[in-house]
Formats: structure tokens, sequence, C-alpha cells
């Protein structure tokens, strides 16, 4: 296994979670909702924060706060040293090569366009094609469209199986001499699926494209080792992560970013200023115009040394494990249908209810306490494939537990009671 040196030490300290304790970190999930214990299911959109997190932030802004690589004095050199400590701790999580290959930006989508803009306004030729998929949230379409829009560049899309996996076939007919880059999430946050990005990849280099991931629906379930995937570029965002929101980062191969030219110009990301010219420091300040989300990065690190102690094998089990006891139990629903069974799946359960609008069933689960997300998630294109306006989605957390499934299907239950 080829996982980071440092995930396989704290999977190998914690085999198996200990919920209870887990939870008692998480202050939010404590409160009532409606006058019903919170069970909190809609940790893809965005995920409750330990008292780690919180404390770090309250931490830095108590006693640290100043700007960083600029003052001389003790509190900037103080918020300097923790938000490159964070970078390193973002380093090690991702097993890359350095910690210059870490940009820090305001999260998956700014990480997506920032690749867009740079390297793809730069490289991009009429006729040259990227290619993404038929799963992809609005974050890795819309940047791609509008960079083919500057361009001329043609954006092909691999379509999906019924089951939510992507057609390998049709991939591998759709990679040519034209791929410049291949766009592609490494878990699909409407379906669950995990896609096998490492083969994708390695498909991709074969005909000489790059590969971004998308992994914002990967890093808080999976371990990620980008030297193992060899993805050119990969993106995720901190609040998914047990982190705070605003704060994200790109990984990109340090050959790549030294060629990409700024994606915002500002203070931070010069070395000389003048009317007639400026000159722009290395990579990773070179794409961090102005002054950066200190805290956020600093709780982001914090949210990664939280996720490390309980190790990424233990989380993992447990959240296959609530996703095998919700989908049995689903499945016997009469009149539910699950959108996404892929056999790799992350904890991410859609459905829709006959006659049911995944809005009602999100307002009756929400009267039971079950918060759970309804809608498109940001990607109509796949809703189409699937020919629904919507689907409900629960989605499992670390802190989530055995009791949190049940009161999910009961909720669906009643809600079938109610609309049916
Ligand atoms: N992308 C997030 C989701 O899937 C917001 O809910």
């Amino acid at each position: 296994m080829t996982t980071a040196a440092g995930r396989m030490h704290s999977a190998a300290r914690a085999d198996v979670l200990d919920v209870e304790r887990v939870r008692a970190d998480f202050p939010a999930l404590h409160q009532t909702v409606h006058g019903q214990p919170l069970v909190y299911l809609d940790n893809a959109a965005t995920t409750q924060k330990p008292r780690q997190v919180i404390e770090a932030l309250d931490r830095y802004y108590r006693s640290d706060n100043a700007n960083v690589h600029r003052g001389v004095h003790a509190l900037s050199e103080r918020a300097t040293a923790a938000y490159e400590a964070a970078r390193e701790k973002v380093r090690e999580f991702l097993n890359a090569q350095s910690a210059q290959e870490i940009v820090f930006v305001r999260g998956t989508t700014e990480a997506i366009n920032l690749v867009a803009q740079s390297w793809g306004r730069t490289n991009l030729r009429p006729d040259d094609e990227v290619v993404i998929t038929e799963t992809e949230h609005h974050s890795n379409i819309v940047p791609w469209q509008m960079l083919c829009g500057q361009t001329g560049a043609q954006l092909r899309v691999v379509p999906v199986e019924d089951n939510g996996v992507l057609s390998a076939e049709r991939y591998a007919q759709i990679l040519g001499r034209r791929t410049r880059l291949v766009a592609v999430a490494h878990c699909s946050n409407a379906l669950g699926t995990i896609n096998p990005v490492k083969r994708m990849i390695s498909q991709a280099h074969e005909v000489g494209a790059l590969v971004m991931v998308d992994g914002a629906q990967a890093v808080a379930h999976l371990s990620v080792d980008v030297r193992d995937l060899d993805c050119d570029f990969y993106a995720f965002s901190g609040h998914k992560l047990y982190g705070p929101t605003g704060i994200g980062v790109l990984y990109a191969k340090r050959a790549l970013l030294q060629e990409m030219p700024p994606y915002q110009g500002g203070g931070e990301m010069v070395k000389h200023v003048s009317f007639d010219r400026t000159s722009y420091l290395d990579p990773p300040l070179r794409f961090e115009a102005g002054t950066p989300d200190i805290a956020g990065a600093i709780g982001l690190g914090a949210a990664i040394d939280y996720v490390d102690a309980l190790g990424s094998e233990a989380i993992g089990r447990h959240e296959r494990e609530l996703l095998m006891q919700a989908t049995a139990a689903i499945s016997r629903i009469p009149g539910l249908r699950i959108i996404g069974t892929a056999p790799e799946k992350t904890g991410i359960l859609s459905f829709v209810l006959d006659g049911v609008h995944a809005h009602d069933v999100g307002t009756i689960l929400d009267m039971q306490g079950v918060a759970v997300r309804v809608g498109h998630h940001c990607a109509m294109p796949v809703m189409q494939r699937y020919g629904v306006p919507a689907t409900a989605r629960a989605s499992f957390a670390l802190y989530n537990t055995r009791e949190e499934v049940d009161a999910l299907v009961a909720g669906i239950y009643r809600a079938k009671e109610v609309f049916g």
C-alpha cells in the first residue's frame, strides 16, 4: 500500500471508532430541532466542527492575530509560523512532495477556477479538448465551459451507467490526441460513486493529457495520496473535512505551478512592482494575492490533526457500515428508488420516493430532527441523466450512529404516511 506514512500510523492507532467519544467533541450535535434530537445527515454539504477546530480559531484570534509574511513583530511571526505549519500539515495529509505544491484558496470551486483560468487560458487552443463526466458538480463543469468559450476548446463528457459507474469504454474512446485535460470528481456528491481515478489518470497520461481531481467529497472519507495517484491537480474544501468554511486547497505538481501565471494580482504575490513591470513570487505565494484566510488555514490544520488521530481506515469502515445499514433498510421501503448504486461508494445515499417531492421528504424529516439535503445537489446534468428533478440525500460522517440511521428510515416511513 502506498498511502502516506503518517496516515498509516494514525490508521493503526484506531481500528474502531469510539463514536460516543467522538460525538462529545462536536458541540453542534447536542441540540434539539423541532423538539427532537438533531440527526445531522447533511455532511456532504458541510460537516460539523469539533471543539479542537473551534478552539484553534479562538486561540488564534485571541492571542496571535496578525497579518502573515509582512510584519517583523512577534504576533506576525507567530501568525506566519502557524499559517505555514498548516500548509505543511496539508502537504503531509496529501503526501505531496513539497509544501510549495500546496496553494491555499477559498475552496474547491476557487481551486478549479484557478487552474482553468491560469493553466487553461495559457495552454488551450481551439479544438483542444477538456474531458469531464456526466456526474460532475457544477463547480467542475462551469469553469471548464467558461474556459472553452474563451479559448475555442471543446468540452467532452463521459457518460455514466445506470448504477452510477462511469463508462470505462466511453472514457477510453473519448481520450485522444486532442485531450489536454481531464477533470473528474474523486467521489460523486450526488451519487456517492468512488471513481477509479488512479486508472483514469494513467490512461489520460498515456495520451499526454493532465488530470485535475475534485476531491471535495473524498478527503473526509478516504486516504488520499497525490503521489500514488500521480494526479496533476487535486482540490478540496476545508469545511467538508470538519474544518472552517472559506478555506480550501489546490495541490499542483511543482513543475506545473512554476509555469503557471498568477490567477489574481495584488499584495503578497509580487517580488517587485513598478509602473513599467511587475515580477511575481514563486508558488505557492504567487497564487495567494491579498491577505489570506489565516485563521481558516490554522483551523484546517487542526481539522487534519483531528481526522489523522482517528485514522482514515477506521473512519472509512464506520461510514461504510452506516451506508450498508441504511441502504439495506431503505431498499425495503415500497416506492423508494436509490439513485446511485455503484459497488464502490462513500457514505452518500440519494433517493426518490414515488409520488412525494424530495422537498416534502426533506421537510418531514426536518420536523423529526433529521437534516438531509434535497434538490439537484449542484449537479443538474446527473439529475437529468436519471430523469429526476431532485433527490433527497443523506450523507454520513464519522460521528453518525446506527440509531441515527434508524431515525432516517423511520422519518421516510412517516413521509410516506403523510403524503402516501
Ligand atoms: N457541494 C455540496 C453538496 O454536495 C454543497 O451538498
